[in-house]
């Protein structure tokens, strides 16, 4: 059996991150470690109960008893805040923003460290996010950055909420992955940003399976089971 290898996916909302991982996941038989999704699972925790990304006592309370999991359930992978399966209710444009926000805060970022680290750990995992590569899994077999045009990530969230029923605005969703964008770059602790060692690829005008083509032949060195 070959090295089980650590494959990360960073890159700005919209960027095509979930899309690719999962399937470079499925083809490796390996784990997908969607970190956006904890960041959103905190988000719609912290609507529940009413408290606000500027409220830092009440967010230590809610990080000190906070219990998200990755579940797989009839080999699909759900994300539960306790008992609560909240893996639909966290694909909003509303959690999304919020998830944005309180990201920046860093008493939530090490909350939600361990947890991304024990899911990942040495078991083979593609894990998609904004700081796979440079803070959680800095030692990283592959780090990849996908980028894409803001008009061409716009368009793709568009119809991401369209086909999942949601009404949706074309110009308010470009205006929330802009402000997005910018809240995740500018922040202080592990801004979006490529490592040093990470491999852009701009997937404006690529096909996904293009993508997938390009990365595989990138991972696919010797070494790999
Ligand atoms: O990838 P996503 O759209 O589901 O992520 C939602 C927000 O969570 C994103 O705008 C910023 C935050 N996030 C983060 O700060 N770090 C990560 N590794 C993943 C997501």
């Amino acid at each position: 059996m070959g090295k089980r290898l650590v494959i990360t996916v960073d890159g700005p909302a919209g960027a095509g991150k979930s899309t690719v991982s999962k399937i470079i996941a499925m083809k490796l038989s390996y784990i997908y470690l969607d970190t956006g999704a904890l960041y959103r699972a905190f988000a719609c925790k912290m609507a529940n109960e009413r408290i606000s990304a500027d409220d830092e006592k009440q967010l230590s309370d809610l990080c000190a008893g906070i219990d998200i999991s990755l579940k797989s359930v009839d080999g699909d992978i759900r994300i539960f805040v306790g008992d609560e399966d909240v893996t639909e209710k966290i694909r909003t444009q509303e959690i999304g923003m919020l998830a944005s926000k309180v990201s920046a805060v860093p008493i939530v970022r090490k909350a939600l460290l361990s947890i991304q680290r024990e899911t990942g750990g040495d078991r083979g995992v593609v894990a998609e996010g904004r700081d796979m590569g440079t803070v959680v899994f800095p030692d990283a077999d592959f780090k990849f950055f996908l980028v894409a045009s803001v008009a061409e990530r716009s368009r793709r969230r568009f119809t991401e909420l369209v086909e999942r029923g949601e009404s949706a605005d074309f110009e308010e969703v470009k205006r929330d992955l802009i402000l997005r964008d910018r809240q995740d770059s500018e922040r202080k602790t592990a801004p979006l940003k490529p490592s040093e060692d990470s491999i852009i690829i701009d997937s404006t005008d690529m096909s996904v399976i293009d993508v997938v083509e390009d990365m595989m032949m990138i991972i696919q060195g010797p070494g790999i089971e």
